[in-house]
């Protein structure tokens, strides 16, 4: 028998002699910090707190409560109250810039492969999906959740550990000129752009002017870097002459197109998954992917030529993609007891909308079976940011729903107001003023054997109505 060698302690991710070179702050050394935290409710022992001026807090406020949970130090630009005399803090100029510096310093110490995501919908799943596929073949790190603006980037690259192969960033935006400063900070090998549509109008001109940028992320990459993009998009051709720009002659296309790199040869797509034929760079591959739905598809496919693009095994990703699951509120099943008896399915898009996640969530429903005597039901809340075209894009929903054959629309809010009168009058549920005013009309309407999407911006707290259905059901459920 061999006895398995001594576990060896993680080296930690920062030491302080790393931190005070990399921020240039004066402090004591002596620490070490197992990660990097901006969240007093969440930091973990051990970890090192920023205290980040935020949009509506200063985390300055927030220090003492870190240190108390454990934190191994806090990095401060100016006096904290009621912090113990012997606690480490690390003086600096400015917090925020501070984090950039530990991440430029992350990214300057490893050797992983970088891939960064952006993409008008769908950078989160296609992430989880990278961080799934990869974390088989070698280390990977991935942002938390959706931390990809000008914090969470740098955030997210602070706390990729030392001995990294893959790491995937997620990168987001909301106004031009927001992704060069994150690209120039990660310096990418790879980017991934899942699609350009009509999201964040408000604060855009046109659709190109969005495609602009999200090619801001082709900013900080070298010659050697390597675009993957949707080439079923009616702006691949513009993202992929802004990368050449950049001196990126290396481009991916993924797709149903012919000219596609890896591309869609066929697919079943079935309620719990899908079953996908493809060729990826004249292999022709067959795999199975754990979560339904078109769109997916196209993002795994994307996912596949990410996976090429970063140096991975491309048959192994495939395999992997059978055991995907969706990440919270994009999607996530579950069956919810009803009052009278019986169960309901539910799927939880709460996360997130946009009218191109909605037609896509609308879709998924349409090949959903109901169970006997039940009915596809849409409990939908407003789309935010969509500016002008806001009314207009609600009510647009209507022909996709009736097209999908959806039995009964719940709407809340004064967008959905809109969708509500344009849907056909017997596919009309109720209409709310918000979701906490929905969420018991819905539960009082479904029926054993219903299917219910609730999908909504996360401004929209559709969550509310995912919960008060999965709490009417446990309420109703026998006692144990
Ligand atoms: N290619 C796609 N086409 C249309 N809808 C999509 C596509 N990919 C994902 N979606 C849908 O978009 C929604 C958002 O997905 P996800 O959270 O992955 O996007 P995101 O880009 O990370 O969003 P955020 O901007 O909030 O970070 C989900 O409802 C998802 O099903
Ligand atoms: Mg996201």
């Amino acid at each position: 028998m061999t006895t398995p060698a001594a576990p060896h302690a993680a080296p930690p991710l920062w030491t302080a002699a790393e931190i005070l070179a990399a921020t240039g702050g004066r402090g004591q050394e002596g620490w070490t910090a197992s990660g990097v935290s901006i969240d007093s409710r969440t930091i973990a022992p051990g970890e090192l707190f920023v205290a980040i001026q935020g949009d509506r807090h200063d985390g300055h406020a927030f220090a003492a409560d870190a240190l108390a949970r454990g934190a191994a130090a806090a990095i401060v630009a100016r006096s904290v109250e009621n912090v113990p005399a012997a606690a480490n803090l690390v003086w600096v100029e400015e917090t925020l810039e501070a984090l950039r510096r530990i991440g430029a310093a992350a990214r300057a110490r490893t050797a992983a492969r970088l891939i960064a995501v952006t993409g008008s919908v769908g950078k989160t799943g296609t992430k989880e999906a990278l961080r799934h596929v990869l974390a088989a073949q070698g280390p990977t790190h991935a942002s938390a959740g959706s931390l990809n603006n000008h914090w969470g980037l740098p955030l997210s690259l602070a706390r990729l550990p030392r001995e990294t192969r893959f790491a995937v960033l997620e990168m987001g935006m909301n106004h031009a000129g927001e992704i060069t400063p994150l690209s120039l900070l990660a310096r990418p090998h790879v980017a991934l752009i899942t699609t350009v549509e009509a999201v964040h109008l408000e604060f855009f001109a046109s659709v190109e002017a969005i495609a602009d940028a999200k090619s801001e992320i082709f900013a900080g990459m070298d010659h050697g870097g390597i675009a993957v993009l949707n080439r079923d998009n009616a702006h691949y051709e513009r993202c992929a002459a802004a990368a050449r720009a950049k001196g990126i002659h290396r481009i991916l296309g993924f797709g149903a197109d012919r000219r596609a790199e890896f591309r869609l040869l066929d697919a079943d797509f079935g309620a719990a998954g899908s079953l996908v034929r493809a060729d990826a760079m004249g292999r022709v591959l067959t795999f199975r992917i754990g979560v339904p739905g078109r769109h997916i598809v196209q993002n795994m496919l994307g996912v596949l030529a990410a996976v090429e693009a970063a140096g991975g095994d491309v048959e192994a990703a495939s395999r992997a993609l059978a055991t995907l699951t969706p990440p919270a509120g994009r999607g996530a099943r579950s069956a919810i007891a009803l009052p009278g008896g019986g169960t309901a399915s539910l799927i939880d898009e709460s996360y997130n909308a946009s009218p191109a996640a909605m037609r896509a969530a609308i879709a998924v429903l349409a090949a959903m079976p109901p169970g006997p005597g039940g009915r596809r039901i849409l409990a939908l809340g407003d789309m935010r940011e969509l500016g002008e075209a806001g009314p207009m894009l609600h009510a647009g929903l209507a022909p996709a729903i009736e097209e999908a054959g959806i039995d009964l629309v719940f709407t809340c809010g004064p967008l959905m107001q809109n969708l509500h009168e344009a849907l056909l009058p017997a596919q009309r549920g109720a209409h709310a003023l918000d979701s906490e005013d929905l969420a018991p009309m819905l539960a009082a309407a479904l029926r054993p054997g219903d299917v219910v999407t609730v999908k909504g911006s996360l401004g929209s707290r559709m969550a509310i109505v995912v919960k008060a259905l999965a709490a009417a059901g446990a309420a109703a459920a026998p006692p144990r």
